[in-house]
């Protein structure tokens, strides 16, 4: 795998010293009572797995699986809720986590519908935020790294599926996205969540 990256971006030891950060600011800023959080699929797996054993709080842990980009390395604007049922937030203190912020249209469509779902406050987390004009209105409290305007992978982040694994995030090599191992062109359909 390492073969396809052309550029580490940012270390797992980096990650990890400001997961540790990013965990005791949840902390203080969250009341005592038990709070939700809401691990989005499958991009944010790998960064919520890690900062949360790092926060010294009950509590809950939901997933949900929404769909923005649909295979390639450019969002299609269009967000899908594909679960059947909703977590139930009514009433509850909400951490919504997810792994990069990028035009922003994913999280600002999860927001609303936590919204529309009564939860009393949401926060939100992103292991990576792209460093450009987002497409709607919507910022993260808690920010790992401000990262460029460009396609990245590892550490929950894939292309085409591959790359979740890798233990620190970069960027893939020209050649890789052209003409990927799966032998599929970069406009597969195939849902990447
Ligand atoms: P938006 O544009 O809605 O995008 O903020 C959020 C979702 O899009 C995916 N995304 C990426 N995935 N490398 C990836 O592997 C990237 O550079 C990238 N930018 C956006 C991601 O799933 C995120 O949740």
């Amino acid at each position: 795998m390492r073969n396809d990256i052309e550029r580490v971006l940012i270390d797992e030891a980096v990650i990890e010293k400001r997961l540790d950060a990013m965990a005791m600011e949840i902390a203080r800023d969250f009341p005592e009572e038990t709070l939700v959080v809401i691990i989005l699929l499958k991009g944010a797996l790998v960064f919520a797995a890690d900062l949360l054993r790092r926060v010294p709080r009950v509590l809950e842990i939901e997933c949900l699986n929404v769909a923005s980009y649909h295979g390639g390395t450019e969002s299609t604007g269009k967000v899908d809720f594909l679960d059947r049922h909703f977590p139930a937030v009514r009433g509850r203190q909400v951490l919504l986590l997810d792994d990069i912020l990028d035009t922003g249209r994913t999280l600002h469509a999860v927001h609303e519908r936590l919204r529309d779902e009564g939860a009393a406050a949401v926060r939100t987390g992103v292991l990576l935020a792209k460093d450009k004009t987002r497409a709607v209105d919507v910022t993260a409290e808690y920010v790992g790294f401000v990262v460029g305007d460009e396609f990245v992978v590892g550490y929950g982040l894939d292309y085409l599926g591959r790359y979740r694994n890798l233990p620190y995030v970069g960027v893939l090599k020209a050649a890789v996205i052209e003409c990927p191992r799966t032998g599929q062109p970069d406009t597969a359909e195939s849902v990447n969540l």
